[in-house]
């Protein structure tokens, strides 16, 4: 590789700098693909937006179309899309539900299971082709935990359940609100292309060192709707207590005391007086079932958690499910996604996609800003071969516990990132 090193890690030294080829290069951006995406278990979707036989998904992962659906059993599936025949995309629609898959070039059809179900003019073959060795095929890995599903395109990865780790323990501090256990998403899906390479969204999703800057109209509108924002005490950015912490893996995760409402029970204002006694009454829920600790737990605090290296689950005043697929050094694909829990009564689930569109939406306070303030950084490492790298040190000098304003968290991404391309 040309440039090196990528990550510069001196913690005697208390330095920790970015080189911003690592934002820029192509023949790195090449490698992520092969060192990093090829390896690491990707998220594919959740299984309730696929519900029934036959239901489908079509998504592009690591550069790979995606089949992700219910087969005849409604067993969750996932399967390469692509024809066994020349390589066509064998279903080109973006969701629906399918009772077979038709190739459009030459007729392949294959069933809800992947099965090679009819080949026009078979018999031309001969008897050498095995209909059943020509199947859709899977990606070599494909698992799930609680919904969440993801694959692998290495055979020799550990399972998900080891690789996300202490990741689990915010996933589950999620679905925790939800009396069942289970979290739907919401229909509908955020897509956009940001110009700027993946990684800035990484650490732009789980920053909070911007909030106060980037996102002061925000603060602003919080404010003028009634919402107490405290000044920041002495030495901190934010009004409110946060912690960044590293998961290991690459995961990491703020860990905030709510401030802004949460349609789990933490009520403000702006969600109208309509909503308080529903809110309440959900508090309660949670509290009976979880106790008090853990109920505090859940519904006064928020995080934002990052499953490396590239989903990222927003539990904050809504709950945002966002994965991002880089599509060059300086453009992504990103979706996301609101999800509720199954149960929500219409008024609550009301305020979580009020919640939801007004801060995340692609008209809200926080999104647009966001993508402007990537795209401005894209735009100034235009500058990367003179100015060649960017300090990521905030909190390094700190014992015990770091900040959500420090960079702790950002570090454990950089540092795990930088581990996998040295592979
Ligand atoms: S490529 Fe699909 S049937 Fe020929
Ligand atoms: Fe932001």
């Amino acid at each position: 590789m040309s440039v090196t090193p990528l990550v510069l890690n001196e913690p005697q030294a208390l330095r920790f700098e970015i080189n911003r080829a690592a934002l820029v290069d192509q023949k790195i951006f090449d490698t992520e693909r092969e060192k990093i995406f090829e390896r690491c278990w990707l998220y594919v979707g959740h299984e309730s937006e696929v519900r029934e036989p036959g239901d489908f998904r079509t998504r592009t992962i690591c550069g790979r179309p995606i089949l992700f659906c219910r087969d005849t059993a409604n067993a969750l599936r996932v399967f390469l899309n692509t024809c066994r025949h020349r390589g066509t995309v064998v279903c080109r629609e973006a969701a629906g539900n399918a009772e077979r898959y038709t190739c459009f070039y030459h007729g392949w059809t294959y069933d809800r299971d992947g099965k090679l179900y009819a080949v026009p003019g078979q018999s031309a073959y001969p008897p050498s082709f095995d209909k059943t060795r020509l199947g859709l095929q899977p990606p070599p890995k494909v698992d799930n935990y609680r919904g969440f599903v993801f694959l692998n395109f290495d055979a020799g990865a550990p399972a998900l359940k080891e690789y996300l780790g202490r990741a689990t323990e915010y996933i589950d501090l999620v679905l925790d609100q939800s009396p069942s256990g289970r979290m739907e998403v919401i229909h509908g899906t955020q897509e956009y292309d940001i110009r700027a390479n993946w990684k800035l969204l990484v650490e732009n999703s789980f920053d909070d060192y911007h909030l106060i800057t980037t996102h002061a109209t925000w603060l602003d509108y919080l404010k003028s709707s009634g919402v107490e924002i405290k000044r920041p005490e002495k030495g901190h950015v934010l009004p409110s207590h946060g912690l960044g912490k590293d998961l290991g893996g690459g995961h990491g995760t703020t860990d905030n005391v709510n401030f802004r409402g949460r349609p789990v029970a933490a009520w403000i204002p702006i969600y109208g007086d309509a909503a308080k006694p529903e809110l309440d009454r959900i508090r309660s829920e949670v509290t009976a079932r979880l106790g008090a600790e853990r109920a505090k737990r859940v519904c006064d605090t928020n995080r934002n958690l990052l499953i490396f290296p590239n989903l990222v689950l927003l539990d904050g005043s809504s709950v945002s499910v966002r994965s991002f697929q880089p599509t060059a050094p300086d453009r992504m694909r990103v979706r996301a996604w609101a999800l509720g829990p199954v149960e929500e009564t219409p008024l609550a689930r009301q305020v979580r996609l009020d919640s939801f569109l007004t801060f995340y939406g692609p008209g809200g306070f926080a999104t647009p800003d966001d993508i402007e303030a990537l795209e401005s950084v894209q735009t100034g490492l235009g500058t990367y071969k003179e100015v060649q790298w960017s300090p990521l040190s905030r909190g390094m000098a700190k014992e015990g516990d770091q900040l959500n304003t420090d960079e702790a968290h950002l570090r454990a991404f950089w540092v795990q990132w930088d581990k996998l391309m040295r592979s």
